[in-house]
């Protein structure tokens, strides 16, 4: 079981980053491989809108979101956090969302019908987390959401969405008991939701139901 921690703040250190940490240690204790990258790591360009990727579900731009689309491919879930960026994700995640326009499948005749390719390979799992610094979550607006909805339309389910508020200083949420475990708790039920879809598809392989 592979999954995937992405971070979308360019803060190494900061709250997003000790809770995608966070998630991923306790996915670790389910017994999930885990890997973590920070986006701000990758150059990655804006999607051109070409459509170059409509037959091959590959992206054309040669960036190192060439990199990381291996990566989505081989986890089975991933848990994706971004702060809040006046009441939305960071540009680095909207970048990467967009670039995710790839893995998405519209019927020729009728583009009110869609798959994203994880449905097709196999539904994949992800957990999101939001952090904003301040004290009502309406300042939050639509951070968790623009994660999440895209996800859903690509092919994964969201088992857990974290949001945190309050925190502003780098690491702040490291003296936040409540974060750090709802946190963890995203990503042990990542973890056990993969764990169980495992063994079921096992379970039914050898098994099927039969009426
Ligand atoms: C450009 C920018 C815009 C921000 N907009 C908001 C906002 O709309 N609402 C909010 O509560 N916090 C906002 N913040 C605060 C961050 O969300 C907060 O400091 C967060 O903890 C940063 O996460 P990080 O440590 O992972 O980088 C903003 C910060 C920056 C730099």
């Amino acid at each position: 079981m592979k999954i995937l921690g992405i971070v979308g703040s360019k803060r190494k250190k900061g709250n997003t980053s000790c809770l995608v940490q966070a998630a991923l240690k306790s996915a670790e204790k389910e017994g999930a491989e885990t890997e973590l990258i920070f986006l701000g790591d990758y150059s990655i360009a804006d999607c051109k809108g070409c459509e170059g990727c409509k037959k091959t579900y590959k992206c054309v731009i040669k960036d190192d979101m060439q990199k990381i689309y291996p990566l989505l491919l081989e986890a089975d879930g991933i848990i994706m956090g971004s702060p809040t960026y006046f009441y939305n994700i960071t540009a680095d995640v909207k970048a990467f969302i967009d670039r995710c326009y790839s893995f998405e499948v519209f019927a020729e005749d009728d583009r009110s019908c869609w798959v994203g390719i994880g449905e097709a390979l196999g539904t994949k799992y992800a957990a999101v987390i939001a952090v904003c610094e301040q004290h009502d979550e309406k300042y939050m607006g639509f951070t968790a959401e623009a994660m999440a909805k895209p996800l859903v339309d690509l092919g994964y389910r969201v088992v857990d969405t974290v949001k945190t508020i309050k925190a502003f200083g780098m690491g702040d949420v490291l003296k936040d008991e409540n974060s750090l475990k709802q946190s963890e708790r995203a990503g042990e039920r990542l973890a056990k939701t993969i764990k169980l879809r495992k063994e079921i598809e096992v379970k039914l392989k050898a098994k099927p139901i039969c009426y």
